[in-house]
């Protein structure tokens, strides 16, 4: 197994004289204020639960845009502030953004044009002028940050995600020693649903100006490399998997992203976890119920309502499992981008549907879905993976899906039953989950009955190889494949 002192090893033998910049949108940390004292937490965010462990391993700048009320409060003069707050490892440098940029850049352009176009989930992007202005302004504010910290000197700047398309063009046309990668963390779709982006050439050719391009997985890659060869007039190697346009030439890369599956093990055996799985019973009156969970931002690429309807199917066909076998869902939902009309709708949904399949089929005190609303910290996360007989993964499209991930990296015991939608990324890794198609309710119903019924040793059999593969290829080898790819290329 790939450690972090193997990541530290190769970081420090291979970009010694380089100053390592992360950017994303995105902060890895946020303070806000709660009643007059500050506190700082992580966000719900795949990206930057994977990348944290990495920074910590290498040190560096992480550059996000600070969101919290709080953050203000504790950078020093270059807006920067030591992470994590036990053992400060990296920096964090805070770009601010105006609310007006937050809603046309974040939540206009990249997530009501961006996310949908990249998403195939049936939903319409929306194209605004004035988002994709305000969305160019930020991205040289981002790429400003950057320079701010690297100068003229070398740097390897790693990028992060669709926020950031147009951002290393513009660091290196005032840094030409600056070498960037970027990574998408999103599915890129074919070239006939993303060519409808009215500014489809400027952000290929934004995204060209990396050195190296990673996707998770070697269909977005297809995908993205298909869309370039029909827009812009350029070189494609299909052998080397690169782009050369003009003169420069990207290579393009799948790296499944993962987790820090070993921390995430020893962290789920902590005592206050288990305090926490007490807790969790004794509040919600379990004892020997079979329990389900779901644990997500509240997008609607995940596929809620529809497992929650499957949920509803299952009930209605094995009504046993209202009596004498009972099963208890617990939705774990982190509200996101709640400004956007589509997200307002889906969170509405949500409730109406819960409300309708509890009062359905509720029974003497026992309800079969409990919907948990909030922000909940990572033991408590760690805490509900702890508990399930079975996790259910039902994106309608997903990049990679790091729940799934961490569900498998905390079960120390082998036991615990994952659904997965082939509609992820993980799915080409993650064999030994049942699969589904989240759009065929009555297959999800079947396969979560499956989950329940399957016989502990066939649960331990797939626990086991599930647990190898994410063992294998943590996110300290992502990070590694990343960094050496980018040697070799230069
Ligand atoms: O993985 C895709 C992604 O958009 C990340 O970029 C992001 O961190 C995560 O989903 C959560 O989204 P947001 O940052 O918009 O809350």
């Amino acid at each position: 197994m790939f450690k972090q002192i193997d990541l530290q090893r190769l970081v420090k033998e291979k970009l010694a004289d380089y100053v390592f910049v992360v950017v994303s949108n995105r902060q890895p940390y946020i303070h806000t204020y709660v009643g007059d004292k500050i506190e700082c937490s992580v966000p719900a965010s795949g990206l930057t639960t994977a990348l944290d462990p990495v920074m910590q391993a290498c040190g560096g700048i992480w550059v996000a845009h600070g969101n919290g009320n709080a953050d203000r409060e504790v950078v020093d003069s270059k807006n920067r502030v030591s992470v994590p707050p036990e053992s400060g490892s990296y920096k964090l440098k805070r770009v601010w953004l105006s609310e007006e940029e937050v809603d046309r850049y974040y939540l206009g352009f990249s997530n009501e044009a961006m996310w949908p176009l990249c998403h195939i989930v049936f939903q319409r992007p929306k194209f605004d002028d004035e988002d994709w202005y305000t969305y160019k302004n930020v991205n040289r504010r981002f790429a400003d940050a950057v320079l701010d910290e690297i100068g003229n000197r070398k740097a390897f700047v790693f990028i992060q995600d669709y926020h950031l398309t147009l951002v290393s063009r513009l660091i290196k046309a005032k840094n030409p020693r600056a070498i960037t990668a970027q990574f998408w963390h999103i599915p890129w779709p074919n070239r006939e649903a993303f060519r409808v982006c009215p500014w489809q050439n400027e952000i290929l050719y934004g995204l060209l100006g990396n050195d190296l391009l990673g996707f998770h997985i070697a269909y977005h890659r297809h995908n993205f490399l298909d869309t370039v060869d029909r827009a812009l007039e350029c070189r494609i190697d299909n052998e080397k998997f690169s782009v050369t346009h003009g003169n420069h030439t990207t290579y393009v890369r799948p790296f499944p992203i993962s987790v820090d599956f070993e921390s995430i093990t020893e962290r789920s055996q902590a005592t206050e976890v288990e305090r926490e799985m007490a807790a969790i019973k004794n509040k919600y009156g379990i004892t020997d119920e079979i329990i389900g969970i779901g644990l997500d931002r509240i997008d609607y690429t995940k596929g809620i309502p529809e497992r929650l309807m499957a949920i509803d199917q299952l009930l209605t066909k094995y009504p046993k499992y209202k009596f004498s076998k009972r099963v208890v869902f617990f939705q774990l939902g982190e509200p996101s981008r709640l400004k956007i009309k589509k997200y307002e709708d889906l969170n509405v949904e949500i409730e109406r549907l819960i409300a309708d399949i509890n009062g359905r089929h509720e029974t003497d005190g026992w309800r079969p879905i409990i919907y948990i609303k909030e922000h909940k910290s990572p033991v408590t996360l760690l805490a509900f993976n702890r508990l399930a007989h079975f996790c259910l993964v039902s994106s309608l499209h997903d990049g990679m899906n790091l729940v799934a991930k961490e569900f498998i990296s905390s079960r120390l015991d082998g036991d615990g039953v994952l659904i997965l939608s082939r509609f992820t990324g993980a799915s080409r890794e993650l064999e030994d989950a049942l699969m589904i198609n989240p759009f065929a309710l009555e297959e999800l119903a079947e396969t979560i009955q499956a989950a329940i019924e399957m016989p502990e040793e066939q649960r331990r059999k797939r626990m086991d190889r599930l647990r190898e593969k994410v063992r294998e290829y943590n996110v300290y080898r992502w990070a590694a494949d990343i960094i050496t790819a980018m040697v070799d290329i230069k």
